[in-house]
């Protein structure tokens, strides 16, 4: 059997979207309808007239297109793909440092589990933070999960203050300077991208800090000859494949998340088949959520709240 034409044909029959994250394997990427960043996708999961959503990502992504679109069915591949900073996000430690910080907003970024962003004034996703906190009039922001997102933030925002949560993506906190260093003294004409989950010092040797896709376009427009990705090495299949002619480095200790690459063609094609690993919510649960990840795409689209 095809794989590929038989994910295509049932997709078809089915009326089904593929939503890909950029961390996606090569593979996966290429047979889905749409590929992003985590904030594009959620606002196409939104957009879609599709009744199947196929999320190939990890679960907090699947589980916000669901928030956000209750009446879709929407299907994660990789039923034990979750992000272990969502998972370090526990409500508990937000509700006590509410009662510390009263008047404090609660930001948190979109890699949060369900109950985290139902206690949540407003998600954020890395494309979409600075707009958002420009948006929100509040002087006093706690920022969950990401410690170092979190800390790039505060940076753009020195009139507000920021109570970070003390979490992180194990895949960009393990990232060194000397790692990065050591590539860019091999490759001296490349530019570094660094997705701003990567501490504070790795940034700081940055020539571009942002989301996959902010990265990707920056790849684009760039007219140097080759590039240090300091991301999950997903991205750089959409990065070949806009700039054929450029190159791409990755560090000596890939960059790889283990989740994100739970996914395959075999468990798209049996959660096509079978429509099944569907996700489902608490419907209580989903409309205290769904207004932290609505007013995201409220406040990130430019129109002030
Ligand atoms: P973005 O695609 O929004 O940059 O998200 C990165 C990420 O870590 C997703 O898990
Ligand atoms: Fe979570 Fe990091 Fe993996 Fe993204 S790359 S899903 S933040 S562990």
């Amino acid at each position: 059997m095809d794989l590929i034409e038989e994910i295509k044909r049932l997709k078809k029959k089915k009326n089904a979207l593929i939503l890909a994250h950029l961390y996606q394997p090569a593979e996966i990427q290429d047979i889905a309808d749409l590929v992003g960043d985590s904030y594009f996708l959620s606002k196409k999961a939104v957009q879609s007239s599709c009744d199947l959503i196929v999320f190939c990502g990890v679960r907090f992504m699947a589980e916000s297109a669901k928030i956000l679109s209750p009446n879709k069915k929407v299907l994660l591949p990789a039923e034990e793909a979750a992000c272990p900073m969502a998972d370090m996000a526990l409500v508990s430690k937000i509700e006590s440092l509410k009662r510390q910080y009263p008047k404090a907003k609660v930001v948190s970024y979109i890699n949060t589990n369900i109950d985290v962003k139902a206690i949540s004034d407003v998600c954020v996703t890395s494309s979409s933070a600075l707009k958002i906190m420009g948006n929100i009039k509040s002087n006093e922001i706690i920022f969950v999960p990401d410690r170092n997102l979190g800390r790039y933030v505060a940076e753009h925002f020195p009139d507000k203050k920021f109570i970070l949560y003390q979490g992180f993506c194990p895949t960009h906190e393990r990232v060194k300077v000397a790692d990065v260093l050591e590539q860019k003294n091999k490759y001296k004409n490349f530019k570094v991208l660094v997705h701003p989950e990567c501490r504070k010092e790795v940034r700081d040797v940055a020539d571009c800090v942002g989301s996959t896709s902010e990265l990707i376009d920056y790849t684009v427009s760039s007219d140097a000859e080759g590039f240090i990705v300091v991301t999950e090495e997903g991205v750089i299949h959409q990065m070949k494949r806009k700039s054929p002619h450029k190159k791409f480095i990755t560090l000596q200790n890939s960059m790889i998340c283990s989740n994100m690459k739970m996914t395959d063609l075999h468990k798209v094609y049996d959660c096509l088949l079978n429509e099944s690993n569907e996700i489902k919510l608490d419907e209580s649960m989903r409309i205290k959520a769904y207004k932290a990840l609505s007013n995201m795409h409220l406040l990130g689209d430019d129109n002030k709240k």
